[in-house]
This record gives C-alpha cells, structure tokens and sequence, in this order.
C-alpha cells in the first residue's frame, strides 16, 4: 500500500498538467473500478488541486458540476425529479433548451406511488427513471421527496408520499435501491419540514424534538440506512432559526454523526445564504439559480476562508470527499457504467401498473362498478380533468412525456367502437353556465356518467411555490357535480389531485375513486379500473378529512399555520394525520389507508408469535372470500395502553400486500422489532422500548381493524456483559495531510495489517483478521466462509479496552461495530440486540444510531464507520459492498451498529471498555461471517 500511495503521488506530480501523458501512463488507483470505493475516493482526492476541489462542491451551470477533464473527471448532471426524468433546461436559465431528445417516460406522482403501498411498485418506478436517467447522461436525480403531509394546503403533497413516517420510509427506500442499481444516485428531499410552500425560502420551523424524531425525520433515516441513499437535499426552510440547508444540527449531527450518512448534502437551488455556515455546517455540494457561479457561497468567498484559514483544509476535504464517493460509487469514472434504456414497453408497463394500483376507490354503492361494458351504449364523459395533461405541470416534478393517455382516450382505448362515449367539459377556469348546460344534457342522453374533475397543477392548487388557499373543488365542481347527479343518478366520480372537500355531493354520488395524477399511462390505468380489468388495490396515504378546519394545523390557529411574523410552530406535535383524528376522535371524511376492492376480503387466526429478546411476529390470514382476484393491505398498527409520555392513538407499524384469487387464503407475518414500540423521549434525547402492554391491531385501513390482540412488551433487556478482552487496534499514522496527527485505522498492508486480534465472542470464536489478507478492510466472504458457524443463541458480550492519550492536544474519534451475519434459514424472523456501553460498564458513552438490521437481498450492504464530518476523518468503508457480491444461501443480514463519540472531542484523553452485547431471539445462524470493528480517533493540536 505504502508503494502503491506514493508511486501515486509520484505520477500525479509528474503528470498532473499534462493529459496525454496521463492517458498512456498505467491506470491510476482511482480509475480501477476493482478497487474499494474508498481507496479511489483518497487517491483521487490526493491528486486535486485546490481550485479543483472548489469547483467541485458548487455548480457551474443550473443542473451539473464543473468537468476536470486532465483527471478524467466528467462534468456532473443532476436532474429533477421523483416522477421521471425532467426535460433539460438553461445552462443559465430556467426556461428549457429546446432539445428533441429529452423526453421521458412520466410516472405517476408521489402521493399515487405511496398510495400503491407496494414497495415492489417503488423499485420499479425508481429502477425506470434511473434507466430513463442513465440514457439521458444523468448522475444525479432528484428525488423522492418524502417530506410529511401535514396541512392538506401544502402545494408539493402530491409530489411526496404521504402523511406516515413508516409507509413513506418504506416506499422511498424501495425507490432509492431501484434508482441506484441503474448507477445513478437518488437524491431524497427536502430535508426537513418543508412542509409548507408558503415563504418556503424563509419560513422558520419551531417543532419540538418528539415530533421531529418519531414524524418528520423517520423517512429520511429510512432512505438511509435502508435505502441505502447517496445524495441527500436540504430543505430551503430553517429549523429553529438555521436554514437547513446549513443547519448544523439537522446535516451534522442527526444525518451524518448519528445516522452514518457517507454521501453528499446538497442544497436546495438557492438555498445557501450564509458562507461560514455553508462551510462548516455539512453542505458538500452547492446549488442555485444564480448564474454567477464563482460568487457561490462554497466557491470563492469559501476560497477565501480556506485561503485566510477561517475553514480547514481538511473541512474542504470532507466535502470533497463525499462528493467523489458518490460519483465513485456510481461508477461515473468506469467504463462499464449502466447505459440505460428509454420509453420501453417495460418502463410503459411500470407507469401504468404504479397507476392501477394507486388508484383508491374511496366508494361503491351497489356495485357501481366495474361497469360492464356490453351493457353500455352511451358513455358521458364530463369534466375538463378527462383531457387535462398534468405531466408537465407541477413545477420541478413535470415531466416532457413521451405521451400521455389523458382518461377520455384511456375510455375510448378500452372500449373501442362498442360504445358511444360522448364528451362535454363542464367546467374550465372562467367558463361559463353553459358548459355545465351543456355537460347536464350529455348526462341525461347517456347510460353512465363518467365525471372527471378534481384539482390540476395550476399554481395555487398541486404546484411548487405556493400553498392552496383552501381545500375546496374549484370552478363550481360542487354545484356541477350535483346537477349532473341529479340528472343521471349512475354518475361515477373521479377526482385527480390532492384531497378535497366533498360533502357538497358524496352522498349523492354511488361510486367514487381518487386518481390523483396517474402518469402517462393514466387513463389506460384508470379505465382499467373503471371495467374491472385492474381491482383497485390503492389504499389512502394520508387522511382525508371532511372540512379542512378539522385538520391540526388549521385548529391551532395561524402560528400553527401558515405561521406568523416568520415562523411556524408545529402545535400539534406528534399529531400528524391519523394521529390526530384517531387521537381527537374526529371523523375524517375517509381514513388513512382506507381504499375498497370489487372483492371481499377475510382476517382470521391471529397468532402473536414471540421472539427470545421480548419482540413479536404478528401472523394471520387473509382470504379472497368474492368472485374477483385482488389485492389487500393488511396494515398493523400498535397502541400503547399506559403510556409515560402522551402517544398518538395508535401507529402504523408494518403492512402487507398480498394478490390472492378467488377463495384463496394466505398467511402473512410481520415482524415487530424493538422499534415499533419505541418512542422518542426528549428529555432523554434517547429512543425509549418501554414495558408496557400494547395492543396488536390489524386491518384493512386505520379505522377498520379486524383482528386484535394484547402484546406485553417487556422493555428494552438488560445488557448482560461476559468476558473482558482487549483490543488495540494498532496505532497507524496515515495520510497525515491535515492538521492533526491521526491514529487508528488503516487500508492494511501486508507488514501493516489493520488490526490482528482475535478474541472471544462469548463461547464462539469470531475472529478478526488482517485486512490486507482480504484486500482493503472488508471483512465480507473469507475464504472457507465458515469463520463464524455458530449459534447465537445466549447472550454473548464483545468487550474491548481502548485508551488513547493525544499528550495535551484534543481528541477527536468516532467508533464503530460493524458485524456481518449471514444465514441460511429464512423462515425465522431474527433480531439482534446491541448495546455498547462505556466507561467501567455504567453509562453508556455517545449514542447507539443504529442498532436495525437491513434484509440485503442479493447484494452484500457494508455499512459504514463513523466520521467527523468536519474534521474531515478518513472513512473506511461506504455501501454498498463490493459490486457483485451476492449472499448464497437464502440471503443475508447486515448489522449495523455505531456510536459515534462526539462527546470526545476536545478531551485529552480516553480509556474505556466497551461491551458488545449480543441478544439473539428466533434465529440460528447456521454458517456465516462476522467481523466487529474498533474505530479510530486522532489528536488535533489545540
Ligand atoms: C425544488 C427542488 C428541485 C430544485 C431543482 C427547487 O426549487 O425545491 O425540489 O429539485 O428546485 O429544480
């Protein structure tokens, strides 16, 4: 290694200024795709200059990143967004460049996707626009946004997943894996709290940590730590008086220190404002609508602090750093990088599919539908929203599609020339009384009324940029839809958009469905449905409420929202959505997770099966008790029965898709870890499992539980330490090339392993080994691959000693366990518990930020170290793990544990045991490989 790094240096001093030589000398580290992503990381990084490193961390147009063509480094293109690949713009301007050759395939939006509540879907769609965005050049893409639905006026609702923590986690992280395996980064935003379009740029958020933690935060986490994210944005509000997108607590310290986030923070397009906190406060990657780049926050006035020593050189690097990860990882510097595919009839297939299965039909009386086509001999289609193209619309989320299938001609596709379909508009903004006229007299002549209306992408309704007034139809849609009932009582409602009061007509109408906006397949999907060639399967994802005055938000006044002299305070707290409705006992017009089917569906023989560290596996059956094959949400939902701290009513936390045929029956499990009975304690500032009895609730929505059952949950266990041993890892000067003098890990070289202990695992043998003798220091797949057959089926303690002492200078370190399980049975539901602990055993030392464990299907997750992010630590490992590494077997477990020891810095010195303890709970590994890691600290002149 140490040849290797200096004949690196070497050639980047020979050749740095001239590119042919460059070209013919043998390929440097950072070009060998078969070498670790962060052994590339650190040569490249070692071979910038500095003004290379500025140009990398701004932009130099609206949409992409300088080119630094003497090292190969292509320019980078970021797009939007979350429902497909948006058509280009600029370079200096908003307005588009007029190409033929940025079309793309338009999926349906986020609030459609989260209604599908399969995260199967997710994938697929992300797996599409990554494709899409690959052909079209693209490295970054923009999205999903999973910011919380808070207030049904927020202007973006439609381009995020609603109003759960956990169902927007679960579907973004499926999006995110699909996305990313097409070589492309998704980039998740807003984070945080844009929950609100209203002064977006300037609005000040004031929530308490709870509901920061258990509401607004958990999507992100989970596009992290399961979806594996690699660019994260900040949002353009400010928390607690700090724009996000340099809010020191929010990028520093939850998504970097505590989550482990190894990628890269961008801004919001403007939302930098201030140069010493863009530099200090985890910004890596500035963007803007500015188009005077070089006076960017992070490009000359950042030069300039680096230049003067206000920022440190390593703080650049940190940023540089993680920018380089991200191309690295997906392979923008390989010859192999995914080329993409556009406007195939898979990506058709996937947009109409997202479609048909986010469709909810909110109401059918007397089996309105499907209508049966033979029997129909005129169809009246009323209501602008039948011809209305939304794709473009929105604002950042439109897309150019390649066409889209409005529903008038998704009617007309499926019925052909069998049946008369007759079209009137009925409403347009400024229309008069004679288009509703007109729409009541094509609703007389016809058998069935088709109503199609709801809300488009004009600004002030679903668009970017500002917020709805109210939550009202617009355009009379009240009056007219009830004059059209009146004159042909089978009238089907379908309304596009976002939610909307409907008491004006709902009871008047037999059959309802929520199309939202359903893509460029849409109308096809739609019609599908509507003849019962597709059972809607949707299911709502978020609540939807009869008057907008019963929402939280309008019910704690103005302060609440839109806010008032600046700043909005988030009164209701945790109450979020159904939280506040089940919690407030207010009827909602329909409920989270509501949504009807053509067919029946029947829960039966709950069984709550426990697991050894106090969890729970709820399973049970559903059967198709009606004529038709569908599909059902089984949703889980948890309440806590004597409560420490106010809890919301009940929360969802698991759910199941299952397509069954006529008269079948299946059984379904959902694991419950620790987690789904954990709340946030903030004066704590720690999650807390209380003991407590809890209630299991299952059902087909939130407010139609069919199976119950009590669970006592027995808190968190106790750690049981074992056996005291010691682990040095050796100390290793690397890279000294910042301020202070570092220790700890090291790549590994053959004189110079990275550590070679070997130690206890309770009664097991897990063993460290030399780096170098597995290349870098992924531990994964050892040869014989059996260094770990064991069963962890007592608890086990890994305890180790450290001490380090920096001789009067600050200590800085973060730590962190790393233990890879793979196993061979997959009936049992596993946990695993891990808890450290410091300082003689008693108070536990920084804080655990993870303790899950992530199902890896296929593809081998390393996980990740800690690092300072602003010291600028070297970080050993990032996800995912070496390309093409598949689990045999039945798959794999990753488990991932860190504590990150912010409180370090600054002290002179550290001596602790630590204790790993192990709980097992329902699993057997039955071979598998493990490795625990010790982190590594560094000293740093005071
Ligand atoms: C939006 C982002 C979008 C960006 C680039 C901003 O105004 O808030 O969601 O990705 O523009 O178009």
């Amino acid at each position: 290694m140490k040849t290797r790094c200096l004949g690196a240096l070497l050639l980047g001093a020979l050749f740095s200024n001239n590119f042919n030589a460059f070209a013919q000398a043998p390929k440097p580290v950072y070009l060998d795709a078969a070498q670790p992503v962060e052994v590339r990381v650190e040569d490249l990084l070692s071979r910038l200059t500095l003004a290379e490193k500025i140009s990398i961390v701004h932009a130099d147009s609206k949409f992409t990143t300088a080119a630094i063509p003497r090292l190969n480094i292509p320019r980078r293109w970021l797009d939007d967004g979350p429902h497909g690949v948006r058509e280009d713009i600029g370079p200096d301007t908003w307005q588009p460049a007029g190409r033929t050759d940025d079309f793309s395939t338009a999926m349906p939006s986020g609030i459609c996707l989260g209604a599908t509540w399969n995260p199967d879907l997710g994938f697929k769609e992300g797996e599409v626009i990554g494709q899409e965005a690959r052909w079209r050049g693209k490295d970054i893409m923009l999205g999903p946004g999973v910011n919380i639905l808070r207030t049904p006026l927020c202007g973006r609702n439609f381009e995020y997943l609603g109003e759960d923590p956990f169902l927007s986690g679960v579907m973004c992280s499926g999006y995110i894996r699909g996305e990313q395996s097409q070589d492309i980064s998704s980039c998740v935003k807003h984070f945080a709290l844009n929950n609100q379009e209203y002064q977006r740029g300037s609005i000040n958020v004031e929530v308490d940590e709870r509901a920061l933690r258990e509401i607004y935060l958990p999507a992100f986490k989970a596009a992290v730590q399961s979806g594996g994210v690699w660019s994260v944005m900040g949002a353009y509000n400010q928390l607690r008086g700090q724009h996000c997108c340099h809010n020191d607590y929010l990028l520093n310290k939850i998504l970097k220190d505590e989550w482990g986030f190894q990628g890269l923070v961008m801004s919001d397009w403007d939302g930098t404002h201030d140069t010493q906190q863009a530099g200090l406060n985890g910004l890596d990657l500035e963007m803007g609508t500015e188009t005077n780049y070089a006076n960017f926050y992070l490009a000359q006035p950042y030069l300039k602090g680096l230049q003067s020593g206000e920022f440190s050189m390593a703080g650049l690097d940190e940023k540089v750093r993680r920018n380089l990860r991200v191309m690295i990882a997906t392979h923008v510097l390989d010859t192999d990088r995914k080329k993409g595919s556009f406007n195939t009839a898979a990506h058709q297939t996937v947009a109409r599919q997202v479609a048909e299965e986010g469709i909810v039909l909110l109401k059918n009386e007397n089996h309105a539908l499907p209508l049966a086509a033979a029997k129909l001999k005129t169809i009246a289609v009323i209501g602008e929203n039948a011809t209305r193209l939304h794709a473009h619309g929105g604002d950042s989320s439109g897309i150019k599609a390649f066409y889209e299938i409005t529903p008038l001609q998704g009617l007309v596709n499926r019925v052909g020339t069998n049946v008369n379909i007759i079209y009137s508009e009925g409403y347009r903004k400024g229309g008069g009384a004679d288009l509703a006229e007109r729409a009541v007299a094509a609703a007389k002549s016809a058998d069935v009324v088709i109503y199609i209306g709801g809300l488009n992408h004009d600004r002030g309704f679903d668009c970017e940029g500002a917020d709805r007034a109210d939550m009202k139809l617009p355009y009379g849609q009240d009056e007219l839809i009830q004059k059209i009932v009146a004159a042909n009582p089978k009238t089907i409602v379908v309304l596009e958009g976002t939610m909307v009061e409907m008491d004006a007509w709902l009871d008047q109408v037999p059959a309802l469905l929520q199309g939202w906006y359903p893509g460029m397949e849409g109308g096809n999907a739609l019609a599908r449905v509507l003849f019962g060639d597709v059972n809607p399967s949707g299911k709502l994802p978020a609540t939807f409420p009869k008057k907008l005055s019963d929402t939280p938000a309008a019910m704690f006044g103005a302060s609440a929202y839109p806010g008032t002299n600046g700043t909005v305070t988030y009164a209701e707290g945790l109450l979020v959505g159904y939280r506040w409705f089940d919690t407030k006992n207010i009827e909602p017009q329909f409920p989270f997770g509501f949504g009807l089917s053509y067919t029946t569906f029947k829960y039966s023989d709950l069984k709550l099966v426990p697991a050894t560290n106090g969890t729970v596996t709820a399973q049970f059956a559903i059967e198709n008790t009606g004529q038709l094959a569908g599909a059902e949400v089984a949703q889980l939902y948890v309440h806590q029965k004597n409560p420490a701290l106010m809890r919301p009513e009940k929360e969802l936390k698991g759910f199941r898709k299952v397509f069954l045929k006529p008269g079948e029956k299946q059984s379904i499990s959902i694991p419950l870890d620790k987690a789904a009975f954990a709340y946030y304690d903030d004066t704590q500032q720690a999650w807390v499992t209380p003991e407590d009895d809890f209630e299991i609730l299952i059902g087909s929505s939130s407010r139609d539980l069919r199976l119950r059952d009590h669970w006592h949950f027995a808190g968190s266990p106790k750690p049981g330490h074992a056996k005291v041993f010691n682990l040095y890892p050796p100390y290793y000067a690397f890279k000294n090339n910042w301020s202070g003098r570092e220790i700890g890990w090291h790549p590994g070289t053959g004189d110079a392993p990275q550590w070679t202990a070997s130690f206890d695992f309770a009664t097991n043998s897990l063993y460290g080994y030399p780096a170098s003798a597995r290349g870098w220091h992924y531990g994964w797949n050892p040869t014989g691959d059996d260094l770990f057959p064991k069963k962890l089926s007592d608890i086990s303690s890994l305890p180790c000693n450290f001490s380090y002492d920096c001789g009067g200078d600050d200590l800085h370190g973060d730590f962190a366990y790393d233990i890879f399980l793979r196993r061979d049975d997959r009936k049992a539901e596993p946990q695993l518990e891990v808890m450290v602990w410091g300082a003689n055993n008693s108070t536990p030392i920084g804080q655990i930020i993870s303790t899950n464990i992530l199902e890896a299907d296929g593809t081998a997750f390393d996980l990740w170290a800690g690092t300072n992010a602003a010291a600028g630590y070297y970080v050993y490992s990032f996800a995912p793990h070496q390309k093409g590494d598949k689990l045999a077997g039945g798959g794999g477990l990753n488990v991932d544990l860190m504590d990150f020891f912010g409180q370090l810095k600054g002290r002179e010195n550290f001596s602790s045991e630590m204790y790993l303890d192990v709980v097992e709970a329902g699993f057997e590994i039955v071979r598998g490989t493990g490795w625990a890691t010790c982190g590594w600290f560094s000293c740093e002149a005071n």
